[in-house]
């Protein structure tokens, strides 16, 4: 039995997810084909991620496969209670709504792992790892897991390597199709919708002061600086600050940058990145957000002892009064700014990465007891496939090798002079 806000939001939800349908031809086209194959007759499928309309389309991709699907959400506030009663209607399982308490929300993915799945689809790794605490009986018929995000394969490697890992799990956020646009091009675009939902202010002009110059970083800085906002990147990394440098970025530390940034972007995957020091040293009206997996980059804590506050002073902006009259606005509580005050990744981008989701489970079940109880990397013949389906849906044709280049590319006695 499900168990969301309100059912009666469904048409809406359904309206919603025929909207991003149009947009992901990798998922229509395996769509197409899981209809006629039913790969995943007979089994249950547990899926923890972000619950809009994108995420709504691969659980019905994957219920047309054959499966019975059971859904949460991976972050209380990027949950949409349309969505949610969209699938209910559609004949999903959903544990889940928006703005649930953290009580809520673990016991709407307890349920979720109480399915006893075979197969699992995560994001952040809470689903996979509340499994291996809390129903160790059920651990030997997971055939497998399929992790979203750079900080939940982190710690999915961590259980690897202590020995508990009980199944394979692929790490999609590796696969080409995914860091390459969604980490990048998709936090690149979505972060900057969310901000300028969250403010309505403009960027052009701002000192952006980015932290993590990953993927992620790297795709919200290239937005910063395209929206005319002047980008200064915070690294720990010696050649990803040195790569922001050639990217034509100012580089520093936080501590300095604290001092002249107007909007802090904390993309790391790390905890207590932006702390008390740095509260004390920014400006009045500094504006701070985050776009890593969890709430721990911005020290809440901390915060809320420094200054007076939460005051929501509009829908997803909370004010926090230092002594002395200083203000600092924190955008959606520090939880992905992308996905709280905005709808996520682009359609386009997220059908590339749920492309690879739902081929891994494929890949999976295919190779079940064969694959060791570790982190799988992406084989490159998924990245291949969703490639290849992507770029028949953008309707544009490639070149290839003749067979004559072919040999050439794969001899080591090359043809030829250099000079
Ligand atoms: N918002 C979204 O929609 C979205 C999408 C994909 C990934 N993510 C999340 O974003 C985070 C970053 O992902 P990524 O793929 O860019 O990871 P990444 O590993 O490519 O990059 C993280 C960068 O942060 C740097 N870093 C780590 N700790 C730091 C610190 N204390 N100060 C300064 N720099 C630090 C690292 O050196 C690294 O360069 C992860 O939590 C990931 O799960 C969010």
């Amino acid at each position: 039995m499900s168990i969301i806000r309100n059912e009666r939001l469904a048409d809406a939800g359904l309206e919603k997810i025929k909207w991003v349908k149009e947009h992901m031809p990798v998922l229509s086209e395996l769509a197409n084909d899981f209809s006629r194959s039913k790969p995943f007759s007979g089994l249950r499928v547990a899926i923890c991620l972000h619950l809009e309309a994108k995420t709504a389309y691969m659980a019905l991709v994957i219920k047309e496969a054959g499966a019975d699907v059971t859904i949460t959400g991976s972050n209380p506030l990027s949950t949409q209670d349309e969505i949610a009663a969209a699938l209910v209607k559609e004949g999903v399982e959903v544990f889940a709504w928006h703005n649930a308490t953290l009580q809520e929300y673990d016991e709407h993915v307890y349920r979720t792992a109480a399915t006893a799945p075979h197969l699992i689809i995560d994001d952040g790794g809470d689903l996979i790892t509340l499994i291996h605490k809390n129903f160790p009986k059920s651990l030997a018929q997971v055939y497998g897991g399929a992790e979203e995000t750079t900080t939940g394969l982190i710690r999915l490697r961590a259980m690897e390597k202590n020995g508990v890992l009980a199944f394979p799990v692929m790490a999609v956020n590796d696969g080409l199709c995914k860091y390459l646009f969604d980490n990048r091009y998709g936090t690149g675009q979505s972060v900057w919708d969310g901000m300028m939902r969250a403010t309505n202010l403009v960027v052009a002009g701002k000192n952006v002061v980015i932290i993590g110059y990953g993927w992620c970083g790297r795709g919200v800085a290239m937005r910063a600086e395209g929206l005319g906002g002047r980008v200064i990147v915070c690294e720990v990394d010696p050649v990803k600050a040195l790569e922001a440098h050639m990217d034509g970025h100012q580089v520093m530390p936080l501590t300095k940058a604290s001092a002249i940034g107007d909007i802090f972007i904390t993309v790391t995957g790390c905890n207590n990145v932006i702390t008390g020091e740095h509260f004390a040293a920014m400006k009045d009206r500094a504006i701070l957000a985050n776009a890593g997996h969890f709430d721990i980059e911005i020290d809440k804590r901390t915060l809320s002892c420094a200054g007076e506050g939460p005051r929501r002073v509009r829908p997803n902006v909370d004010e926090y009064v230092f002594p002395g009259g200083k203000r600092i606005y924190l955008l959606s509580e520090g939880r992905l700014v992308n996905l709280a005050a905005a709808d996520g990744h682009p359609a386009e981008i997220m059908d590339m990465s749920f492309g690879l989701q739902v081929l891994s489970l494929q890949y999976l079940l295919k190779n079940k007891g064969t694959l060791g109880n570790k982190v799988i990397a992406m084989p490159h013949e998924l990245d291949r496939q969703v490639a290849l389906l992507k770029l028949k849906g953008l309707q544009l044709e490639i070149d290839h090798l003749s067979i004559e280049q072919k040999e050439y590319m794969e001899s080591w006695e090359l043809e030829g002079h250099e000079a």
